[in-house]
Parts: C-alpha cells; structure tokens; sequence
C-alpha cells in the first residue's frame, strides 16, 4: 500500500504546530523558490504530516507574494499525497453564514499576477506543456471524507461551494460582489487559486476547508467586511478548523489510497503534450 502524507496549509489563524504530537523543522527551497516558512514535519495519530503557514508564521506575506508553487513542490517533495488547507472567505449568500465552513468544489479565477503552472518553460522547470483539466478542480474522494468528518463532528458544513478568488489584497467593491454573486459564487477569498490548479498539476489530493468569516460588503444590513472581523471569526473557530483537520487526516491514514494516487498522476501524465 502506497505510504500516505498529509500537506496542511493553514491560512490565517492556522499555522499551530502544537497539534503534533512530535514535530521537527525543516527549512526547504525548491526550484522555484523558497516556501512560506519553515516545514514542520510531525505524525497526527499515526499519520504523518507536513505543516506549512501559507502567509509565514508572522502573517508577513500577501496573497499575491505567496510563493504557492514553491510550497506545493516543497510538500509534494517531501512526500506527500495529500493536501488540506484552511481558508477564510467572505459568504456571496444569505444561507452561507459566518461561522460556518464550506468544502470548496469549484472556483472562478480573478486573480492576475500569480504563477499558475509549474510548466512553464523555463530551464530549471519539469518539461513539456501541461493543460491540466480543472474538472474536478478538488479531490472528491477527500473532500467527501471532509465532509462526512464535518458532519460527524456537529459542524455547519455546506457540501459544496464555488469560491471567486480575487487578486487582493484589498476587499471586493460592492459592485463587485454584486456581481459575483450573479456569476453563481458562492464564497470569496484570495488564495485558493493558483493553489488548487498547482496541486493538481503535482498529482496530489487537495481539498479546502473554506470558514466563512463575513458577508463582504454585498449585504445591505451587515457592515462591510475588514480585517478585524475576518480575524475575530477566525479566532472564534480555529478550534473546530484544527479539530476537523484532525479528524480527516485520521480518517485519511485508515484507507488505501492506491487506485486514487496512481489515477491523479496518470491525469497529470495525459495533460502534458511534450512529445520524445
Ligand atoms: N477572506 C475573508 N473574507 C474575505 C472577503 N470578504 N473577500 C476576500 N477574502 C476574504
């Protein structure tokens, strides 16, 4: 049975290295840069996992500069098969509520200054073009266990969601949420992109626990989205984020992952149009 490895990526709010139970640091580059911050290898339950702070440990990278291919090919290097990540977003919905999670199965993509390949012609990077299919965008047999967790474990899960990234690092216009919410969003955020498509270029099952924090500025009687009330609502739940991060890993370590690995890498195999 194929050893498997679980990435965390935690947004902000979920960098705590105090859930493993042993933990070593490593500091890694890559080809293409280095990672966020340092890599904190330990084991939850029997599994073992990879912890990495999206933004730093100081929350001192942006949206923008984070180097997500350098932390996808960090974790994918190190071994892993799989990646969860937490996220805050804004809700596009009435019924998407603060306080609740969403388990992302698509996105619409806003952003404009991000890497989103790791194929990218350049000497140092893997060889060939890749057209990755972005159907599915997540993995579904991980996102499924992160569902049936959340709900296991008494958490308002919707069980699925289409999350717009945007550029940032500032909020949304109204007029902009406006419109996301025509185009069938269901959630923004600034980070799910290029990250998700990254991962599935690498062959790795990625799915993403989206923890609503506010309306953004759609709602006419909510006030405007701002750091201080994405970073209050975080703080209110990272314990049921890091409970349910906990649970799906566990839930991950029991079953054999085989077909699913060989079947990711194989689609990554197919989507590059290098020929001998
Ligand atoms: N992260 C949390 N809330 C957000 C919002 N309203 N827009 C973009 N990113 C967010």
């Amino acid at each position: 049975m194929f050893p498997v490895k679980v990435g965390i990526i935690g947004g902000s709010g979920l960098d705590n290295p105090d859930i493993f139970k042993s933990r070593s640091e490593k500091r890694v580059t890559t080809i293409f840069g280095d990672p966020s911050d340092i890599l904190i290898e330990g084991t939850l339950g029997d599994v073992p996992c990879v912890l990495l702070a999206r933004h730093g440990r100081k929350h001192n990278i942006n949206p923008t500069n984070v180097n997500y291919r350098a932390n996808i090919w960090a974790l994918k290097e190190i071994g892993c098969t799989h990646v969860i990540v937490s996220a805050a977003v804004g809700s596009l919905l009435e019924d998407f509520r603060p306080g609740e999670f969403v388990i992302l199965n698509n996105f619409i993509d806003r952003t404009t200054k991000r890497f989103s390949t790791f194929y990218d012609g350049q000497s140092k990077s893997p060889k060939g073009v890749t057209h990755i299919p972005m159907e599915p965008a997540f993995c579904e047999r991980t996102r499924q266990i992160v569902i049936d967790a959340g709900q296991s474990l008494g958490l308002n899960v919707h069980d699925e969601g289409t999350i717009v990234v945007i550029e940032g690092p500032r909020f949304s216009t109204k007029a902009e949420s406006l419109m996301y919410r025509q185009w069938g969003g269901h959630v923004v955020g600034m980070t799910t992109v290029p990250e998700v498509i990254l991962a599935k270029e690498a062959g790795l099952c990625y799915s993403a626990i989206a923890l609503i924090t506010d309306y953004d500025c759609w709602k006419a009687d909510f006030s405007a989205v701002n750091v201080e009330k994405v970073e209050e609502t975080f703080k209110e739940n990272v314990k049921k984020v890091t409970d349910l991060i906990i649970e799906v890993v566990t839930r991950i370590g029991k079953d054999n992952w085989d077909d699913t690995i060989k079947e990711k890498r194989d689609t990554v195999t197919k989507a590059n149009m290098m020929r001998e």
